[in-house]
């Protein structure tokens, strides 16, 4: 999930194991947000004739599109009407077995998940990446050996320590910037001012370093966020029935109530990236506090899975160059997803259905803008959606992937790093062909995007508790930006300064 920049976000209490997949995140309410009840209109929502292929349409007037006795889409009109537009879409092809429109709500009860098919058998070498070690049993793996889940990792642990030590040994500069506070651009106005912080969440500032499309035309990125969750088999079984492979971002605190869902995830050839251990709003953190949310993460992934991501994406798409040059130290690149203009940030806003803040005919006209701005582009796409709650996922597999399945000119649906022109094996850290694709930190400050200072062995400096602001230099380069952008991009990246 994400914050617009006029967001002011509450953060709520997080309970955990005895909600299952609810309120497993602190919120961050939305500014532009609409009242449920002003938002259930009715859309023009309708199912064309489908094209041959896996995801064809229901008949016209079936269930998938306009359950009987509902109008289309299937939700009622506000009382006393709106002056809010009414969304409007039309998809070209849906899921015959899709829940109807009308009933994916915030009130949805809810129904029952399929069990994770087993190819993810324990021992087993990944066949599809050469050299990846023998997957771990999942079964072993103890919880007390890991931080509380859905709070940020304390910092004076081993691994902790071990990990801070890691990143000074890098030799990288961190930019000098406080911790953003709480509350976002409205409550950090010199912050969100301040052009060289490159602050995303306050005008969309993106460096090179960071990814936000792919190079090609047609070429869709598929990310799903917040996971492992209980719907994620549900995700899954579609995604194999139309032989789709996605990009994961894993939520550590996730991973440990969900092992065995992200082995089947990386055993079946999706990709699995960081997506921190408790989900906080990153520039809020100290410099440690970052390090610990990201080296959970990374542990509990290669522990589960026997390999180490290199690529993360930061929660609300909370970044600024201090998380960026942590990140990068610590072996990963950011992945954020495509924003052509203030108004145009390719988030389907999927992840409100079930706290009741959109409604899902909302959700399918944010997508259907999403697909025009994507017909003016020149470049591939990525988008943001999330495989935490039952409606994200029927959202996607009901709808939205169908719809995109049957797109023309056909996209190319393929995770993260292959729209990047690289092999799955190089988005671990293990199996990454080092020589052909430069790990984030050395290709960041080869191609001067971030600098170091020179390390000598065994220079830890004094960090403690203190929140970042030891280290000096900033040490993320605008001027070093088309240099990067054309070995990693072709050229094909916009900034946003
Ligand atoms: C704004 O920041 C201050 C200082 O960190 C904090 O105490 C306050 O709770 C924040 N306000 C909101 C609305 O988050
Ligand atoms: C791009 O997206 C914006 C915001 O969702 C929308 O208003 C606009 O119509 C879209 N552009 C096209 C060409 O569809
Ligand atoms: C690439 O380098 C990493 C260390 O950064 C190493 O662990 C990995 O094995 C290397 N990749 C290959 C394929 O040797
Ligand atoms: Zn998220």
């Amino acid at each position: 999930m994400k914050f617009a920049a006029s967001t002011v976000f509450a953060v709520l209490p997080v309970l955990v194991a005895a909600h299952g997949a609810d309120n497993l995140h602190a919120r961050h309410l939305q500014g532009r947000q609409v009242p449920p009840a002003a938002a259930a209109v009715s859309s023009s929502s309708s199912a064309a004739a489908p094209p041959a292929g896996s995801a064809a349409a229901p008949p016209a007037g079936s269930p998938a599109s306009a359950p009987p006795g509902s109008p289309p889409g299937g939700t009622t009109a506000a009382p006393g009407g709106t002056t809010a537009p009414l969304p409007s879409f039309t998809l070209l092809a849906t899921n015959p077995t899709a829940a109807p429109l009308s009933v994916i709500n915030s009130l949805q009860p809810s129904s029952a998940t399929i069990p994770l098919p087993s190819t993810a058998v324990v021992g087993s070498t990944p066949t599809f990446l050469s050299n990846a070690p023998p997957l771990p049993n999942a079964a072993l793996l103890n919880p007390a050996n890991y931080p509380k889940l859905d709070v940020p990792p304390p910092i004076d642990s081993d691994e902790v320590q071990q990990w801070i030590k890691e990143v000074q040994d890098t030799g990288v500069e961190i930019p000098n910037l406080n911790p953003t506070n709480p509350g976002g651009c409205p409550n950090n106005t010199a912050a969100a001012a301040d052009q060289t912080r490159c602050w995303w969440t306050c005008g969309g500032c993106t460096r090179s370093t960071d990814i936000t499309q792919c190079p090609t035309a047609l070429d869709w990125g598929l990310t799903y966020d917040d996971g492992p969750s209980f719907y994620t088999p549900n995700l899954l079984q579609f995604l194999d029935q139309n032989n789709l492979k996605s990009t994961f971002f894993v939520v550590g605190s996730r991973a440990i109530s969900f092992p065995a869902t992200l082995q089947e995830e990386y055993m079946g050839q999706h990709q699995i990236a960081v997506h921190t251990w408790s989900h906080p709003p990153l520039t809020t953190l100290s410099n440690e506090e970052i390090i610990a949310e990201l080296g959970w993460t990374k542990k509990i992934i290669k522990d589960v899975t026997g390999v180490t991501p290199n690529m993360m994406r930061p929660p609300y798409g909370d970044i600024d160059d201090r998380v960026r040059a942590i990140s990068l130290a610590m072996g990963l690149t950011p992945v954020m997803w495509t924003r052509i203009s203030p108004l145009a940030t390719f988030d389907t806003d999927d992840f409100d259905i079930h706290g009741g803040l959109t409604t899902v005919q909302q959700v399918l006209q944010n997508w259907e803008n999403i697909l025009g701005n994507v017909s003016t582009m020149s470049n591939g796409f990525i988008v943001l959606e999330h495989d935490l709650f039952e409606q994200t996922v029927e959202v996607a597999t009901g709808y939205i992937l169908p719809d995109a399945l049957a797109h023309k000119p056909p996209f190319n649906i393929r995770p993260v790093v292959n729209c990047l022109n690289r092999d799955l094996a190089d988005a671990y850290i293990e199996t990454n062909n080092n020589a052909t694709n430069p790990p984030a930190f050395s290709a960041a400050v080869s191609a001067g995007a971030l600098t170091t200072t020179a390390a000598p062995a065994g220079q830890t400096g004094g960090s403690g508790g203190s929140s970042g602001s030891k280290s000096a230099g900033v040490s993320l380069h605008a001027s070093s930006l088309l240099s990067l952008l054309g070995l990693l991009f072709g050229g094909a990246l916009a900034l946003h300064l």
